[in-house]
Formats: structure tokens, C-alpha cells, sequence
């Protein structure tokens, strides 16, 4: 077992008031901000490359090359904004996160906005997160309070940065980027046409960083313990711990930070995690980084759990979901869920998505009901490439992941259910 320290979760029910500053500086909170503005930018910096911190939001970007362009521009407003949509079924981490240490992510964005020279934050909380936001607010307020926030940050001249907090109203597709930018600004959220990093035009055409709130939260770390220290905890694929949400037919579903490199055999099954099959039946398959991600069966299993393990079997981190699913579960039956939650969540903006996903939906619908084609392999194929080649954004592009992966995996159940 790799799981030397706890970081992320160090603070999880320590308060008895998660948004006072109080409690936090007591819980040693703080500590990496009062750090980093003794340091450069570049040597902050250089730390978050050290790091290999990739982003926690999906896509596992590198975070220093997304704050290096930012620094790099050149512009009297520059927008920090953490990305708290997770509208990602089967993701429940960043909200643990809020919650329980809200104040560990205000100190990560006011890290960024100090090394990348910005001004104003904001926080886009996932509607239905209603009390979490009400708690986040606060801590927002104490912060202030506190002089954390505001003007002359720490006494520091011209270190200047505040937090605005917005909610969606519940689109799976305000979690993209650019859509979150679009509902920000009051426009309707659907992703943009990008012809931009938004490093140089996000909101409001001005460079703004996005990033998801487990990275905002590694900031602090990194900055106190080092970069060095922070990849050891990791692997050569990418630093640090991460937060995983388990769910499904498993013994002990919940969020848990683990180092980058344990055995997904060891997540899954040791009691100290998962703890196996909550039912009777042994675990089948995993949905592993969300609904866009890949399922992962058997050998995948035994894979290590790492940006850089997990690609070596086909599959990645993403958003730190692992949804388990037992041997009754038909692959076929699951992924017309999967296809009816795309279905309902694609913004309709480009053809291929909004008409592809109901085709591929209706298929599968078919098959499940006793209503199977024989070529209807075939057309889920033809349909998917389309649909993830054409699509505007990572909704649609990512569609073919489960889909391609059961087909490689467990062909045969698509067979029985075609030839009916
Ligand atoms: C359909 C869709 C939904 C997304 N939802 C989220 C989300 O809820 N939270 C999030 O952090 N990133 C989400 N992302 C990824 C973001 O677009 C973006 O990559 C991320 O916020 C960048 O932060 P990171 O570099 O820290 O990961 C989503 C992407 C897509 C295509
Ligand atoms: S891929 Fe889907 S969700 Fe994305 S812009 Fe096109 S229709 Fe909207």
C-alpha cells in the first residue's frame, strides 16, 4: 500500500465550522499563501511543473502550462474560475471538497491569481449544491473579513483578487469550458466555437485560467510541501493524491483520496477502500472518469490507478469516478442509460450530437426490448464515429468511450440482443 500521508482530506471533519478562517489558520491553513507570496511567480511556478500536476476536472491537462500562458498575458483583467459544475454522474469529490475544506480551495484560486497576476475569481457551484454554495459563501465573506481577500492582500501592494460565486441550473454541459464562460455571462450555456485559448480571450474576451477545484486545492500543497515532494506522491505520469468517487454495487461507496500509483485491485477490494461487492455477485465491470469515460473489465482491473497506468489499458483518470457495476448487469441494459443521459444533456448546438445520440439511444433502446437488428452493430459503429468525429464539443466527442469499449470487451452481449 502506497498511501504514505493524507492531503487533500487532512481537514475533513476537523471544524466544527468548515468556512471559519479561524479554525482554518489553526488547521494550518493559510500556511501556502503567506509562502508564496514570499516567492516569484516563476518559482511558484516552477514548483506547479515540478508537481506534474494535471488538471482533476476531465482531461488531465498539465496546470502549469495553462498558468504560464496566463502569466504571459498581457491584460489589465484577468479572470480566475474554478469550475465547480460537477455535473458528471458518479462524481461526488468536489463536493466533498467544498464542503469539508471549503476555505483549502479560496487559498488554491488566490495562489493562482497571485502567480498569474489576476484580479477576480470566480467560483460557477453546481446548482443543486444549494447548501454547499450557502457554506462556500460564508467562507467567501470570512475570508474577506480577514483580509484574505480584497485589497492588499497579506499587506502585499497591489495584490488585489475577490471571489464572485454563480450557480447553473443543472446542464451537464456547463461543466465544458466554454459553456461555463457563456452561463457566467448570462448568455445560454452551450460551448462556444473555439478559436481561442482562453488563456488569451475567455470571459468577457479577457484571459482567464479554468480549472477544476481539486486542482485549485493541490495548489496549497504544492507550495508548502514542494514540487518534488508532490510527484513523489504520484508517478512519472502525474504528482500528488487524488480524490476518487466510489459508487455502485460496492461495500464502502464514498470519496477517498488516494496516492496516484495504488492497484485498482486495492481500491476496489481492500477494506480500507471499496471493501468489494456490495451484493452477492462479483464485480463485473467499472465505468472509470465519468460518463465519457471507458468501461473497464477484468485484466483492466488489476491496472494501477494513474494517469499514466491507466492509459497503458485504454483507459483514464477523468473526473476520479469509478462506478461498479455486478455480474448481473447487462453492458447493452447500461449503456442505454448511459445514451439516455446523453440524449437528455447534449445542448443540441451541432447536428451530429443532437440527432446522432438519439439514434445511437434508439438502438440500444430496440436491442433491450427484445427488438434487436441484425446490422444494428454495424449502425452503432457507423453512428459513433460520426458522432464523436463531428461533435462540436467534448460531450459528443467523447460519446464512443463506453460504447467502443463494451463493444471491444463484450461483443457478444450486443450479438444476443441483435439477432433477436
Ligand atoms: C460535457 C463536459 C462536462 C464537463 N464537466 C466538468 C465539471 O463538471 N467539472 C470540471 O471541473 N470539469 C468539467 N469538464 C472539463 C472542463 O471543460 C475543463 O477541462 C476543466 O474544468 C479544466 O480544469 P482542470 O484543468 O483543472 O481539469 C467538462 C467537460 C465537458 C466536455
Ligand atoms: S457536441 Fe453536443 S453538447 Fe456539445 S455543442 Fe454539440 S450538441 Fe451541444
Amino acid at each position: 500500500m502506497k498511501r504514505d500521508r493524507i492531503f487533500l482530506t487532512k481537514r475533513f471533519d476537523r471544524f466544527n465550522n468548515p468556512s471559519s478562517v479561524d479554525e482554518y489558520e489553526n488547521l494550518d491553513g493559510y500556511k501556502a499563501l503567506k509562502k508564496a507570496i514570499s516567492m516569484t511567480r516563476e518559482e511558484i511556478l516552477d514548483e506547479v511543473d515540478t508537481a506534474l500536476l494535471r488538471g482533476r476536472g476531465g482531461a488531465g491537462f498539465p496546470a502549469g502550462i495553462k498558468m504560464r500562458s496566463m502569466l504571459e498575458e498581457e491584460s489589465d483583467i484577468k479572470y480566475i474560475v474554478c469550475n465547480a459544475d460537477e455535473g458528471e454522474p458518479g462524481t461526488f469529490k468536489d463536493g466533498a471538497l467544498l464542503q469539508k475544506d471549503p476555505l483549502s480551495v479560496i487559498e488554491g484560486m488566490t495562489i493562482s491569481a497571485y502567480c498569474c497576476d489576476a484580479k477576480y475569481g470566480y467560483i460557477y457551484i453546481r446548482g443543486e449544491y444549494g447548501k454547499i454554495r450557502a457554506e462556500f459563501v460564508e467562507a467567501v465573506e470570512n475570508a474577506r473579513k480577514k483580509g484574505y481577500l480584497g485589497e492588499n492582500i497579506l499587506g502585499v501592494e497591489g495584490f488585489d483578487f475577490d471571489i464572485k460565486v454563480v450557480s447553473g441550473a443543472g446542464a451537464y454541459v456547463c461543466g465544458e469550458n466554454s459553456a461555463l464562460l457563456n452561463s457566467i455571462e448570462a448568455k445560454p450555456g452551450r460551448p462556444k466555437v473555439k478559436m481561442y485559448h482562453l488563456a488569451e480571450k475567455g470571459l468577457y474576451d479577457r484571459p482567464t485560467l479554468v480549472n477544476n477545484v481539486e486542482t485549485f486545492a493541490c495548489l496549497p500543497i504544492i507550495v508548502e510541501e514542494g514540487g518534488q515532494r508532490f510527484l513523489e506522491l504520484g508517478t512519472k505520469g502525474g504528482g500528488g493524491t487524488k480524490l476518487i468517487s466510489l459508487s455502485g454495487h460496492i461495500k464502502n461507496p464514498g470519496v477517498y483520496e488516494i496516492n496516484l500509483g495504488t492497484p485498482m485491485d486495492e481500491i476496489l477490494n481492500s477494506e480500507e477502500f471499496g471493501g468489494g461487492s456490495s451484493t452477492e455477485h462479483p464485480i463485473k465491470f467499472i465505468h472509470i472518469g465519468g460518463q465519457s469515460g471507458p468501461l473497464a473489465f477484468d485484466e483492466q482491473l488489476k491496472a494501477e490507478y494513474s494517469y499514466d497506468g491507466l492509459k497503458e489499458v485504454g483507459l483514464s483518470v477523468g473526473s476520479g469516478a469509478i462506478v461498479v457495476l455486478d455480474e448481473t448487469v447487462n453492458v447493452v441494459e447500461y449503456l442505454e442509460h448511459v445514451f439516455l443521459f446523453f440524449e437528455e444533456e447534449s445542448c443540441g448546438k451541432c447536428n451530429p450530437c443532437r440527432i446522432g445520440t438519439t439514434r445511437i439511444r434508439e438502438i440500444l433502446s430496440d436491442m433491450v426490448r427484445g427488438k434487436g437488428r441484425k446490422d444494428d452493430i454495424e449502425t452503432l459503429e457507423y453512428l459513433i464515429d460520426n458522432v464523436s468525429s463531428l461533435a462540436m464539443c467534448g460531450l459528443g466527442q467523447s460519446e464512443d468511450k463506453a460504447i467502443m469499449s463494451a463493444l471491444k470487451y463484450r461483443e457478444n452481449e450486443f450479438k444476443e440482443l441483435a439477432l433477436n
